[in-house]
């Protein structure tokens, strides 16, 4: 990337988001949000929710007695989830006031759970104001972190809350990648038009990757997501709420253009 280029993103990028911003999106989306997807907002999905937090069970290597941080946690549907699943204690964290309130009163409407999920609002750029250094064994960012234009800063407050050999999952949406320059550029513009639609700020795989070992951690696994991917709820969602994603958009989304997005599970080790 040259000079000129760089400092334009640069600007563009920092111009973008802050957790301000997404604060206020989701006081204000978060109806439409449970109306749409349920109580788990999660653009990758498959038929039924169950499966899908079963496979992130599996896949961040959650287990009985951990301490975990959920990172983003939306109005708590997969914290609850796995708390009367695992006997495991989670610290869930959203930066919505709104979303909070929610959260508590489902959570005490659960007569499952036995005080093992507390939620509360704040910033994942700054855990370690509201927890313990090294008091968890696991973090997870549920298509939570793409909001964030400050990843490393991210990274380096799971760093002091995490124990040596603490993890932290990452599922996530990322921008995909052709050979094809011209398709390339029109994914570019249709990703532009999502971070506007949805407050995000999608990146690259490749720099995610670069940020986490920048961060000092270790790569345990980066792959696509290994489960089948059911669209219709999130299509339906943005045709619903008239976002206009794709540059020749005319009438309402359909979701059948260029494939623009890829989603990647990212599990890192704290040395
Ligand atoms: C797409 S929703 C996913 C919610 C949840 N993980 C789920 O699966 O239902 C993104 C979530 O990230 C949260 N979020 C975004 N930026 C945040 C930040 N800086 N600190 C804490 N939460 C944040 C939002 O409040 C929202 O709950």
């Amino acid at each position: 990337m040259n000079f000129l280029k760089k400092l334009f993103r640069k600007k563009e990028d920092s111009a973008l988001l802050t957790p301000k911003d997404v604060e206020k999106y989701y006081d204000e989306w978060t109806d439409r949000y449970m109306d749409g997807f349920g109580d788990t907002f999660q653009s990758y999905r498959t038929e039924s929710l169950p499966a899908l937090l079963d496979y992130i069970i599996q896949s961040s290597g959650m287990r009985d007695d951990q301490t975990i941080i959920d990172a983003g946690c939306g109005v708590c549907g997969p914290a609850i989830y796995f708390a009367t699943k695992l006997n495991v204690k989670i610290k869930a964290l959203t930066i919505s006031d709104y979303q909070c309130t929610i959260a508590e009163k489902k959570i005490r409407g659960n007569s499952l759970l036995k005080g093992q999920v507390e939620v509360r609002h704040g910033d994942f750029h700054q855990m370690e104001k509201y927890y313990p250094e090294t008091s968890v064994d696991l973090i997870y960012f549920l298509e939570s972190l793409v909001h964030s234009s400050d990843i490393p800063q991210a990274l380096n407050s799971c760093k002091r809350v995490l124990r040596k050999g603490g993890r932290v999952y990452i599922k996530d949406l990322y921008y995909n990648k052709v050979e094809d320059k011209k398709l390339q550029k029109e994914i570019e513009e249709t990703i532009r038009n999502l971070n506007k639609g949805f407050s995000l700020r999608v990146e690259k795989i490749d720099v995610l990757k670069k940020m986490v070992s920048d961060a000092g951690f270790k790569i345990i696994m980066c792959r696509p997501l290994q489960i089948p991917l059911y669209p219709e709820i999130g299509n339906r969602f943005v045709a619903n709420n008239n976002i206009t994603i794709y540059k020749s958009q005319k009438g309402l989304y359909d979701g059948k253009g260029v494939t623009y997005l890829a989603y990647y599970e990212t599990l890192i080790e704290k040395a």
